[in-house]
C-alpha cells in the first residue's frame, strides 16, 4: 500500500547507502528532501531537494524537517549530537526509518561489545521513547566493505593478507538494504518492524576473496596473518577501533556459518545479491 503525499527527508543521502536510496526512490510518487552538510559537494539529482543541515547542530534542523512525514537516517556522526538531533525529528516527523545493524541477532558475529554497537543502542533507545512511528533496518556486514578491506591490495598485486580467512559473514549489496529502505519509506504497514538484511549466502572470508580473484580473471594468493600482525601493521588504512572492532567480530564468528536471512527476498520480491554479482558490477574497484 503506498503513501498518498508522503514527505521524506534522507539523512546521510550522499554516503554508500543513502545514494542507492536516492535512485530508488526516484521513480516513486514521494516528494523527498535531502539534508546535507555541503549542499555544492553534494552530487545528487536535480529532482531532489537539497537543504544545508548538520546532525552536530541541532538548530540548522528546524528548516530541513518543516513539512516532512518521514525521516530516513543513517548516522555516522558523534555520539554527543544523538539527543539534540533525535529531539528535533521527533518534534516534526511521524516516522523514522533508521539503519542500524543486527544488534539482537543471537550470532556471535554480531554480539561484541564495542563503541559503534553502543552508539546504535542509544540511538535506537531513544528513537523508541521519542514517540515517532520507527522501522529498524538491520543489515549485516555491506559488500560494499570489500572494496575497502581488499580493493589496493588485489589493485597492487596477486597477494591478499588478511586476519581470520574462515571467518564467514553473509554480505549484503547496499542495492537491496536501499530496496528494503525504499519499500519502508513508501508503503504502511512497517511500523515496529525491525528487519535484519544479510546477503544470501555465508561465505568465508577466504571464499570472498578468491570470487574477487575469479570474477577479476586473476588467481589471487590469499595468506593468513594473525590478528596481531593484522594490528600491528594496520588493516587496508583503518582506525585502530575500527580494526578491533572487526578482528573481535571475526574471532567469534569462526566455526559456524554466518546468520542469513530472507528478508530482502521477502520484502522486495527479488533474490538478494550474490556477492559474486557485487563484485561484477565493482570491478573498478579491484582493477589496477
Ligand atoms: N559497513 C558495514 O558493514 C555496516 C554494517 C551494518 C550497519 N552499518 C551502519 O551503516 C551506517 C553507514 O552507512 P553508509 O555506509 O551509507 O555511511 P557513509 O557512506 O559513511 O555516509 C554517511 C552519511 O552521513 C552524512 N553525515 C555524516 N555526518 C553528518 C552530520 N554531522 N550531519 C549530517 N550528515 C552527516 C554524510 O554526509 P557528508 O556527505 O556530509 O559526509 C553521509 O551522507 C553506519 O551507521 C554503520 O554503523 C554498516
Amino acid at each position: 500500500m503506498s503513501r498518498l503525499m508522503n514527505r521524506i527527508l534522507l539523512i546521510g543521502a550522499t554516503g554508500n547507502i543513502g545514494r542507492q536510496v536516492v535512485t530508488q526512490l526516484m521513480p516513486t510518487q514521494a516528494q523527498v528532501r535531502a539534508l546535507v552538510r555541503n549542499p555544492e559537494a553534494a552530487q545528487l539529482p536535480r529532482q531532489i531537494e537539497l537543504m544545508q543541515g548538520d546532525l552536530t547542530r541541532p538548530d540548522t534542523l528546524d528548516a530541513c524537517l518543516a513539512g516532512i512525514d518521514t525521516v530516513f537516517l543513517v548516522w555516522t556522526a558523534p555520539a554527543a549530537a544523538v539527543e539534540g538531533a533525535l529531539e528535533r525529528i521527533a518534534k516534526h516527523a511521524q516516522r523514522i526509518v533508521f539503519l542500524s545493524a543486527p544488534l539482537k541477532t543471537p550470532h556471535p558475529f554480531f554480539q561484541q561489545p564495542n563503541p559503534s554497537r553502543a552508539l546504535a543502542e542509544e540511538i535506537e533507545r531513544r528513537i523508541e521513547t521519542s514517540g515517532l512511528e520507527w522501522t529498524l533496518l538491520r543489515p549485516g556486514m555491506f559488500a560494499l566493505d570489500a572494496r575497502h578491506f581488499w580493493g589496493p591490495q588485489i589493485r597492487a598485486g596477486d597477494v591478499v593478507r588478511w586476519p581470520y580467512l574462515a571467518a564467514p559473514t553473509a554480505p549484503i549489496d547496499e542495492h537491496d538494504i536501499a530496496a528494503v529502505a525504499v519499500r519502508t519509506l513508501s508503503e504502511d504497514g512497517h511500523a515496529g518492524m525491525e528487519y535484519v538484511l544479510t546477503g544470501p549466502q555465508s561465505l568465508s572470508q577466504y571464499e570472498q576473496i578468491a570470487t574477487i580473484g575469479y570474477v577479476i580473471g586473476r588467481p589471487l594468493r590469499i595468506e593468513e596473518i594473525t590478528p596481531d600482525e593484522a594490528r600491528h601493521v594496520g588493516l587496508a588504512g583503518m582506525p585502530a577501533p575500527v580494526v578491533n572492532k572487526l578482528l573481535d567480530a571475526w574471532a567469534a564468528a569462526i566455526g559456524q556459518p554466518a546468520f542469513v536471512t530472507s528478508t530482502v527476498q521477502e520484502l522486495t520480491g527479488r533474490h538478494a545479491r550474490t556477492f559474486q554479482e557485487w563484485v561484477a558490477a565493482n570491478l573498478s574497484a579491484f582493477r589496477a
